[in-house]
């Protein structure tokens, strides 16, 4: 049996959840009241280290509406048995909330205040009196009482990214070089700052625990919450059907789903708990501020001789936050010597997380930096110094790409911004008054594929149902997964509903690291295939069917219809097959067979070019083009992919330019924790973003041939700015964000 596409992949076709999203008929966590639902408001801890010494609540329990006040004094003692997640560091335990005295952050959860109405919850939070004995905590990185330490190697976490790495005679080759940078870049932390907040309605039944609740990982939430209670996982039950941004925030289980999980089951009534703006920067995570070391040795004419790349970055005194900040050195150019070295710093501050292209984004401002410093002590272009030292494999592991693309981006993209009309000497460039600078530097991210179940069911109408516990946080895994089915399927999407954000649903992967295509649509397509497979069996058993004893082999599916080959009558459609005897449906499993994963690297390549303008009066930065050119495999939906594309360079200038979250060096507070002082880019900020996907085949890296753009599109955007700030203004900053008075000072 054979499958014929029709061209529903790859068509620009808007979100079939589009309707819903701007009539508010999509319901987000906080949506979902339940009858007689009560109301939870975290109290935070206010100082940065240290115990809590006694807390007054009796004086709140007489406030209106008060129906309970949690804390580690009257707290349940939870199970918290061992359990850590894919996305949990592999090291350290997660926080237990209410379960003792300590304060290990400023902003950890001390308190929850549990009211008939939100009013009354906030009310008594803010009117809880508690003491404390503080301790001054560690909170920056250069704390002279900080201790770097190597990330330990377990099983559970890719111990690639926590080793130190090296081949060749780094340091050597360097002091050897007639031509070298070796440089200093820091970046802040930051936080992700979705429009939506975190949120989470819970409700008990029984033993039974059922959760409405912001999540990228449905099936991750279930199974914590079921080792944080000590129930077994098909006793909770996690809804999200739809997520307001989350760029990695959403990952992991943070405490404030315990808490409204705790609360409800206290007061033995519903509870809805929403953080506010100001508590998302204390227990959501945050990408973790990072200070690196590049030097590069080159020859007089470019080829590079050495790159070391070190790197630190906090983490929290409970867990081991790492990320893969250099890995990219060791793979994106060709050199012979490479080392990588990577500490982490335990600070007294909570944990970070993912951050959209955790430790890629990072790890690139750095590298992508220093290659343009090279390119200036080189003077040679930057665009001809990555040709000269483009590698013919990878040469971290000696394995061959499955594709790359990296030199036909950067040549498209050169062509589209108009690179050749660049004079390469800075500040030579004007748009009347102002300043005008141009930089490029280029993008890479795993093309990662995880382990995902999907179900596809036939229904007696001829529509399919698809069902995966995915999540949908912004990039359109509604539409695109609808795409996929209906061009397998050989059917128009509108036979197709996709119901995702359910942990009863087949498993699937974290909804992050830019993988759902890759193992979520990999999935889907298998099932969709297993589902005709089954259908035509059914045919072929059945007397009433004029396949009816066929030989499977002579079958084939095109157009949604079950034909002999090569036969031009009208066969059978799902519906003509499925008839009165019930749904035909086939769950499948997919994953990379280990025998590519250890044969190919695989990877996204691509390139940006950034104009930016700055006043030479006042220093103010304005990015004014961009211009990205994607090698990502096959583009699904060219239409959403564009928009994940935007969001990312949006994103990199963020980074680049605003985004940076400041502790109060005294308590670890996060001073600008609210979006007036936590600045991101708004419509103003913004210029021309133009967005071009190479036309790129790569059937090795998994059935649908997609790598996965969502963190591809912003890794690179802060270098390419950095390098154009520098065009402008001869000025080098070697710290993100890029800020006006960097550029005052002489
Ligand atoms: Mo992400 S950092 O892949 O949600």
């Amino acid at each position: 049996m054979s499958t014929s596409n029709s061209p529903v992949i790859g068509q620009p076709v808007p979100r079939v959840d589009g309707r819903l999203k701007v009539t508010g008929g999509a319901r987000y966590a906080a949506e979902f009241n339940q009858p007689n639902q009560a109301y939870a408001v975290i109290v935070s801890a206010t100082i940065g280290l240290g115990r809590i010494t006694s807390i007054d609540s009796a004086p709140v329990m007489r406030l209106p509406g008060v129906l309970t006040v949690i804390s580690h004094l009257n707290a349940p003692r939870l199970a918290y048995q061992p359990y850590k997640g894919v996305i949990d560091p592999g090291v350290g335990e997660r926080l237990h909330v209410l379960q003792d005295d300590q304060v290990r952050f400023f902003g950890q959860p001390v308190a929850v205040v549990v009211a008939d109405s939100l009013d009354h919850a906030e009310r008594a939070a803010a009117a809880l009196r508690i003491r404390y004995a503080a301790s001054r905590p560690v909170t920056d990185i250069h704390d002279p009482r900080a201790e770097q330490v190597i990330a330990t190697q377990t099983a559970a976490v890719n111990a690639r990214v926590a080793a130190d790495r090296k081949r060749g005679k780094a340091d050597s080759a360097l002091a050897a070089a007639p031509v070298k940078v070796d440089a200093v870049y820091e970046m802040a932390r930051e936080n992700h700052n979705p429009m939506e907040p975190h949120a989470t309605v819970a409700a008990w039944r029984g033993g039974k625990l059922t959760l409405w609740s912001k999540s990228q990982y449905v099936g991750n939430e279930q199974a914590e919450m079921a080792a944080i209670f000590g129930i077994a996982r098909e006793n909770v039950q996690v809804n999200c059907p739809f997520v307001g941004g989350a760029f990695g925030t959403s990952l992991r289980t943070w405490p404030h789903v315990t808490l409204a999980a705790v609360a409800a089951r206290e007061i033995g009534r519903p509870v809805k708990l929403v953080l506010t703006r100001r508590q998302m920067s204390f227990t959501t995570g945050h990408r973790p501020r990072t200070e690196q070391r590049v030097a590069l040795g080159a020859t007089a004419d470019g080829k590079l001789t050495s790159i070391i790349h070190e790197a630190f970055a906090e983490t929290s005194r409970y867990e081991q936050f790492f990320e893969g900040i250099t890995n990219q050195s060791e793979f994106l150019y060709s050199c012979p010597n490479v080392r990588t070295r990577y500490r982490i710093v335990p600070t007294d501050t909570s944990t970070p997380t993912p951050m959209r292209a955790p430790g890629e984004a990072s790890g690139a401002y750095a590298l992508e930096c220093a290659m343009d410093e090279l390119a200036v002590a080189l003077n040679i272009d930057p665009i001809e110094l990555r040709r000269r030292n483009e590698p013919k494999v990878d040469e971290s592991s000696g394995r061959p790409f499955s594709s790359r693309s990296l030199l036909q981006c950067l040549d498209l993209g050169a062509e589209r911004f108009g690179w050749s009309r660049r004079d390469p000497a800075p500040g030579s460039m004007r748009d009347g008054r102002l300043l005008i600078g141009w930089g490029v530097a280029t993008t890479t991210r795993s093309a990662a594929q995880a382990p995902s179940d999907a179900i596809a069911r036939l229904m007696p109408d001829g529509t399919v149902e698809i069902e995966v516990a995915t999540a949908d946080m912004g990039p359109g895994t509604y539409t695109s997964m609808t795409q996929v089915a209906a061009d397998t399927l050989g059917l128009p999407m509108d036979r197709v509903r996709f119901t995702l954000g359910r942990s009863d649903l087949p498993t699937a992967p974290s909804h992050g690291g830019s993988w759902t295509m890759a193992s979520v649509g990999t999935a889907i397509r298998a099932a969709c295939l297993a589902v005709q497979a089954e259908a035509a069996k059914r045919a072929i058993a059945d007397r009433r069917s004029p396949l009816y004893g066929a030989p499977i082999e002579q079958l084939e599916w095109t157009e949604g219809r079950l034909r002999r080959r090569s036969d031009t009558e009208a066969g059978e459609t799902y519906r003509d097959v499925v008839g009165n005897q019930g749904p035909i449906q086939s769950k499948a499993s997919a994953s990379r067979s280990p025998d590519i994963a250890n044969k190919f690297s695989m990877y996204g390549f691509g390139a940006f070019f950034a104009e930016v303008s700055v006043d030479p009066d006042v220093r103010t930065v304005r990015v004014r083009r961009l211009v990205g050119v994607y090698g990502a495999g096959r583009i699904i939906n060219p239409r959403l992919a564009t928009s994940q594309c935007i969001g990312g360079m949006v994103g990199g200038i963020g980074q680049a330019l605003m985004e940076r979250t400041v502790l109060d060096p005294r308590n670890g507070r996060p001073v600008n924790a609210h979006m007036a002082d936590y600045l991101v880019p708004v419509n103003l900020d913004i210029g021309s973003l133009e967005t071009h996907f190479l036309e790129e085949q790569d059937s090795i890296v998994n059935p649908l041939g997609a790598k996965g753009i969502g963190e591809l599109s912003i890794v690179g955007v802060a270098p390419a700015i950095a390098n154009a700030v520098y065009h402008a203004t001869g000025k080098r900053v070697r710290e993100l964000p890029i800020r006006i008075e960097n550029l005052l000072e002489a």
